[in-house]
């Protein structure tokens, strides 16, 4: 595995390929990562990973200081599923150019984790943008765990004419039930039996088609998830994934989509 960490070497490097499939992450690789990197193989491209813990999409210092960094097991993890090259830019590297084509932020932006983290999709929006300059991948691989980051990555590539494929990959969740993240790394085993419990509850509203997501309801469920041992709830909405509009009902355009603290780690989920 070739590793670089100025963007200009890396381009030189790259251009002699034909279009790579690109997995763009900020480390504390996981299954669901290791997931994305599996399918990659399927496009038989050279296969190119990112690690950049990027500080704009962070609308806490905090939270940015303490995000998990664990480069040297990811340097094995990816030598191991033979990834080709690995990008590991600095703050310069990534925001010391203009781009040629400008974010474009759809307006759900302003939703769900949208509402809660003010910025965060900009940010989001900004480094993919900038690392898809840089990389000029043919395939671009993105999880459902973070939906709505997907829908409007989506959103920017269709608005600005990037030609680019968009590969969406499934949620990968440990045995428990709860969707594999990197801030999981930050969970004690009680705190996951709690995650594993609310994950349950959800899949079960989930199953009863009859449920209704009116205030009422959702205050119900709220209540619920609290009891179970969430400190605190930022959203628990049902929404349709095609509009990212709230609906009443549940069918199958529908999810169920949830953010929520244990102690200081934010978790998310749509289910
Ligand atoms: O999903 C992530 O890990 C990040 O939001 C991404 C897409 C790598 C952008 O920093």
């Amino acid at each position: 595995m070739k590793i670089f960490k100025e963007r200009i070497k890396l381009s030189t490097e790259i251009l002699k390929n034909k279009g790579l499939s690109f997995i763009p992450t900020m480390g504390g690789l996981h299954k669901g990562h290791i997931s994305l990197i599996k399918k990659s193989k399927k496009f038989k491209r050279k296969i190119l990973v990112s690690i950049f813990v990027n500080p704009k999409q962070f609308n806490k210092k905090d939270d940015y200081r303490n995000y998990p960094r664990t480069l040297n097991k990811d340097i094995k993890i990816l030598e191991k599923l033979k990834v080709h090259y690995l990008f590991i830019p600095s703050y310069e590297e990534v925001y010391g150019f203009k781009p040629k084509k400008k974010i474009y932020l759809d307006k759900t932006s302003n939703k769900l984790c949208g509402f809660f983290r003010k910025g965060h999709f900009k940010g989001v929006v900004d480094v993919v943008n900038r690392l898809i300059e840089i990389v000029k991948p043919k395939y671009i691989f993105f999880g459902k765990k973070d939906y709505q980051q997907l829908y409007l990555i989506k959103k920017h590539i269709l608005k600005r004419k990037i030609i680019l494929k968009v590969i969406e990959c499934e949620t990968i969740r440990e045995k428990n039930g709860v969707a594999l993240s990197t801030r999981n790394l930050k969970l004690m085993a009680k705190e996951k039996k709690i995650a594993s419990n609310i994950y349950h509850y959800l899949k079960n509203i989930k199953k009863n088609k009859e449920n209704r997501f009116d205030s009422k309801m959702i205050n119900k469920f709220k209540k619920k998830v609290l009891k179970l041992g969430a400190d605190k709830i930022d959203y628990l909405e049902n929404y349709n994934i095609k509009k990212m509009v709230k609906e009443m009902n549940i069918n199958k355009n529908t999810k169920l989509f949830i953010a929520y603290f244990i102690g200081k780690v934010r978790l998310i989920d749509n289910i």
